[in-house]
């Protein structure tokens, strides 16, 4: 018997109503160079929420949108999974939170669907979908498919400098069989270990060691592809037509790319061909010491980053799934999931035939594990990618001042009492429209 093909069948991408632009409003207040942001780490602007915004309201609105547009009631969906880093309650989960707005505006409900939460910093997103798809296969959802929510306001203390990094939105999937976008493979590769790089111990800022951050996203990376590999067998460059991967900031992608290159393509016939350019990639055993080794392998990595071949590898299957990540900073659990809309998008702009293609899936969670799979592209991919396009949402958004971002920032720390008038109008949404007698946060729908 053939398993059934399970995967993404729909998306859509809630942004936070409000950015702030890196270049010209917070590097110019911070007294920085504007191309610390645009160039180096990659970034043009980050998303806010507006007072009225939160991860519930965010989440619910894209599920929303998705459940419109597939024509779906509460009883086709049998599962609903919210993953978040910025979840404001220990024990009720945001999914709870997530239905009772839905239900607020569909006939029925979700009293039959599973409903949790997912924790494991930004990688959560991932494991939901692999969760759903594990439902899906084990035979348990009963023709129903499974809500996915990756939703967060990626906020760091000020003065931070993770600041930089900040974003705010959700991305709502649809995992079903048959389905419109991506099937997953079954393989897939994990690099996890107890590491203590950004954490959030009963605080809602984190903590952050960010340079020991980026070195271990790159060693647990480096893990779950060698992991993959083991049971998908060799990548090659020429495998996979785009690798979206976790972006909490682009210039993160730019390193880890050129290190997977590296691992790639060696003893590749790619390696003899760059060898007259840029010599052979240092082999451990060739050298007396590992600092010595390490430090020619970095030569080696440098000298392959300025090769025509990187380059144009990377402009073709890393630099489209930049795109969103650029305008929005980091959206933590939802970030690997826009950086797959953004590639896809890129396909399609370019009129390009990707169906049945191949994307290697990289997503990483700090503390930390990160996961690689390979999906596939469905024939029918074009409509659900054309519909999941939030570029134009994402140019509507409000522009904030320096101050207007401190007062937003503000809004938003559970720490801080504010009165601030909203910079935006609510529109056919759902917003947080206060608290009730035992501290729950309260929904409404305005039309
Ligand atoms: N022009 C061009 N590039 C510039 C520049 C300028 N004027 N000024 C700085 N840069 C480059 C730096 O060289 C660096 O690039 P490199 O790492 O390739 O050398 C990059 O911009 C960032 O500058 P840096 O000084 O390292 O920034 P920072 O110390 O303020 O913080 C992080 C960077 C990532 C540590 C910080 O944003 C952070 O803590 N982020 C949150 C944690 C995170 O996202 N971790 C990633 C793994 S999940």
């Amino acid at each position: 018997m053939t398993e059934p093909a399970v995967g993404l069948d729909a998306i859509e991408i809630w942004t936070g109503k409000c950015k702030l632009d890196l270049a010209n409003t917070f590097a110019p207040a911070r007294d920085e160079d504007p191309e610390k942001y645009t160039k180096g780490l990659g970034l043009r602007a980050s998303s806010f929420p507006d007072t009225y915004e939160d991860i519930v309201t965010m989440g619910a609105n894209a599920a929303k949108r998705l459940m419109d547009r597939e024509g779906l009631t509460p009883a086709d969906i049998g599962r609903i999974d919210v993953a978040t880093e910025s979840a404001f309650d220990n024990s009720k989960p945001v999914s709870t939170y997530v239905a009772g707005c839905l239900e607020q505006v569909y006939e029925g409900d979700f009293r039959h669907a599973n409903k949790g939460e997912r924790k494991f910093a930004c990688v959560s997103g991932t494991q939901s979908i692999d969760d759903a798809y594990n439902w899906i296969r084990a035979g348990r959802n009963r023709g129903r498919a499974a809500l996915v929510i990756a939703t967060d306001t990626a906020l760091y203390a000020r003065g931070d400098p993770g600041e930089a990094t900040q974003g705010a939105g959700a991305v709502a999937m649809l995992v079903d069989v048959d389905p419109s976008i991506v099937t997953l493979s079954t393989e897939q590769g994990i690099g996890s270990m107890d590491e203590t790089d950004f954490l959030k111990p009963n605080q809602q800022f984190p903590s952050v060691d960010g340079k020991r951050s980026v070195q271990v996203y790159l060693s647990r990376m480096r893990e779950a592809l060698e992991d993959y590999e083991s049971v998908a067998g060799r990548v090659g460059v020429e495998d996979f037509v785009f690798a979206p991967f976790h972006t909490p900031f682009p210039g993160m992608v730019r390193k880890a790319a050129v290190l997977a290159y590296r691992h790639v393509t060696r003893g590749t016939e790619i390696e003899d061909a760059l060898e007259p350019e840029i010599g052979r990639q240092p082999r451990e055993d060739d050298f007396d010491g590992r600092e010595s080794f390490e430090t020619n392998m970095r030569d080696y990595v440098d000298a392959l980053s300025g090769t025509e071949r990187y380059r144009t590898w990377y402009g073709e299957t890393v630099e489209p799934t930049l795109g969103i990540a650029r305008e929005v900073g980091n959206w933590y659990t939802g970030s690997v999931h826009i950086a797959r809309v953004s590639a896809l998008l890129a396909a399609l702009e370019n009129d390009r035939n990707i169906g049945g293609e191949t994307l290697l899936v990289g997503s990483y969670g700090s503390g930390a594990q990160a996961e690689i799979h390979a999906e596939t592209v469905r024939e029918g991919w074009r409509e659900g990618v054309a519909a999941a396009d939030p570029f134009d949402r994402l140019a509507e958004r409000h522009s904030l001042s320096f101050a207007e971002y401190e007062h937003i920032h503000d809004a938003h720390n559970h720490e801080v009492e504010t009165e601030i008038e909203a910079f935006t109008e609510p529109n056919g949404e759902f917003i947080h429209a206060g608290w009730g007698r035992m501290n729950e946060r309260k929904y409404e729908y305005v039309e």
